[in-house]
């Protein structure tokens, strides 16, 4: 299932545009782009950045989604990210996997 989830993702885009709209605009109504921005560290790291580091680990998304929700730090830097009490699992898998994809 989690990992049927970025094949599925990027299926859909081919598809139609949707999705690919859909996964931004979540993480600006999330609050998300306060602190992240896709090509720059702002208080939070770049997402790309945060795409490469994570390329092809298996565990990444669902540690992702996690600390999404619950916050955490000790990765990027000396700021942590605060808990996300505004997203559900499924909204958190969402934006993880689209981060992922960048
Ligand atoms: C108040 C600022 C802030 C907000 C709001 C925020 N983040 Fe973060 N985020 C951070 C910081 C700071 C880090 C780096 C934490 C670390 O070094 O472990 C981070 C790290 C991350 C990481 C990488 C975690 C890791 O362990 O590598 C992801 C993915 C992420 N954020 C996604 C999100 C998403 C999705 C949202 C919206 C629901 C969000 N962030 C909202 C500040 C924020």
């Amino acid at each position: 299932m989690k990992r049927c989830f970025a094949p599925l993702s990027l299926a859909a885009c081919m598809l139609t545009s949707l999705p690919c709209i859909a996964d931004p605009a979540l993480a600006a109504a999330k609050n998300c782009l306060a602190c992240h921005n896709i090509d720059k560290k702002v208080v939070g790291p770049a997402y790309k950045d945060v795409a490469a580091k994570y390329r092809g680990d298996k565990t990444a998304p669902s540690r992702l989604v996690a600390k999404v929700m619950e916050g955490g730090g000790g990765v990027w830097g000396v700021v942590k990210m605060p808990s996300n009490p505004q997203v559900t699992e499924a909204e958190a898998k969402k934006l993880v996997t689209w981060v992922l994809s960048l």
